[in-house]
């Protein structure tokens, strides 16, 4: 969406995946000071973000949504209002329907009052749900149409706000929907998978889901697979191999996981900088298969200098030896070129051949430097958001 927000993927956290509906102030104010003193907030997450449960089950006399009195007792503008003053954004959840996924009430028909109203909270985030939709009111219109008809209503109600609101669609989940089809003048980001759970299953199924849609990310318009689950129950292993194809997809980095008692390791992947450095690389390419074979997947994403970032994923439960070519990834030209592993650190250089041992279930990544970029590695187009919005 070409309202100047989201040039690079969001970063943050947000309540769902650890909490659920039990959200509250105190845990958003003690999750946001969490991420002020962790080195979160200095790696590049922005946003605090507030999901489902967190309104009061009907509208005030005046149609006005109103936040639960006992979780947030001081209402949301002093919830945002103490974000703020860490330095940090603020972002709420809403539903394009007559009701939101947990039943609280929805937006359908009160777009403009409740943009308004975000607005005047201090909102910087919208994450809009796609559930309780009234279809019934959209006779012959497919979901699809549904969908572009509302979200188009929400993005120019956030718009006509005045105050800058990066907008989160969350309906890809709905498989007839196929947001990244139609989604780039329309919104930040789009969820393009069903509800990520915190085991390697979930995550390897949303990976391989959004793999394949490359060609519709670009700077303001980023796929989403869903939250991160790091620290919510995979093992660190496979918590790094979710940041690596994250980071290597261009995906947005919202943290799922209980920061106030995040453990060291937990922290330690969050806050990799090197890897953070790929996601939010300004050339805004999501990363492609280079190839895929016996669940041994090499991705390749070319980054504004001129370096491209490679990872060797393996899906399987055995160790394996996974390997590709310069020439595979983009790269041409030199008679070496400098490898660096985003997760230990250590460079080494190579005249061609990039290969590493990966572990069950995780994941090698490089930065490659040296020669030139001069291919397109396999399936990536050059999309370019600025273009489609
Ligand atoms: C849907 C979304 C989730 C979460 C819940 C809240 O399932 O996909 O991310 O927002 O609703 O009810």
């Amino acid at each position: 969406l070409g309202n100047g927000l989201a040039r690079t993927p969001p970063m943050g956290w947000n309540d769902w995946n650890a909490y659920g509906c039990n959200v509250s102030e105190q845990l958003v104010k003690q999750t946001a000071l969490a991420m002020h003193n962790n080195g979160m907030q200095a790696a590049g997450y922005q946003y605090v973000n507030i999901d489902d449960c967190w309104m009061s089950s009907a509208r005030d006399a005046g149609g006005n949504l109103v936040a639960d009195p006992a979780k947030f007792p001081d209402g949301i503008a002093a919830v945002a209002g103490y974000v703020h003053s860490l330095g940090l954004k603020f972002g709420i959840y809403e539903d394009a329907g007559t009701a939101t996924c947990a039943g609280y009430p929805g937006s359908y028909g009160h777009e403009q009052q409740d943009a308004n109203l975000f607005a005047s909270w201090g909102v910087d985030y919208l994450k809009e749900d796609w559930c309780n939709i009234p279809f019934g009111s959209f006779p012959g219109q497919s979901h699809q149409q549904v969908a572009k008809t509302l979200y188009s209503r929400t993005r120019d109600a956030l718009a006509a706000t005045g105050r800058p609101i990066v907008f989160s669609m969350c309906n890809g989940w709905d498989a007839s929907v196929q947001p990244w089809t139609w989604a780039g003048p329309v919104a930040n980001l789009w969820r393009t998978t069903t509800d990520i759970q915190p085991n390697f299953s979930s995550m390897l199924s949303n990976f391989h889901v959004n793999r394949g849609l490359a060609p519709y990310a670009g700077p303001g318009a980023w796929n989403d697979p869903d939250m991160l689950e790091i620290g919510n129950g995979m093992s660190a292993t496979e918590d790094q191999a979710e940041f690596s194809l994250w980071a290597e997809m261009a995906a947005p980095l919202i943290e799922g996981g209980n920061l106030v008692n995040a453990s060291s390791s937990t922290l330690s992947i969050l806050t990799n900088r090197a890897v953070i450095a790929v996601d939010q690389d300004p050339l805004g390419r999501q990363g492609t298969q280079v190839s895929a074979s016996g669940g041994h997947d090499v991705l390749a994403k070319p980054l504004s200098n001129g370096d491209v970032s490679v990872v060797l994923f393996n899906e399987t439960g055995s160790a394996a030896t996974i390997s590709t070519t310069a020439g595979a990834v983009g790269k041409s030209g030199a008679s070496s070129y400098t490898l660096t592993n985003l997760w230990t650190g250590s460079v080494s250089t190579t005249t061609g051949t990039i290969t590493a041992s990966v572990p069950a279930h995780g994941a090698v990544m490089f930065r490659v430097a040296g020669g030139s970029t001069t291919t397109n590695p396999t399936g990536a187009v050059h999309a370019n958001g600025a273009s489609k919005c």
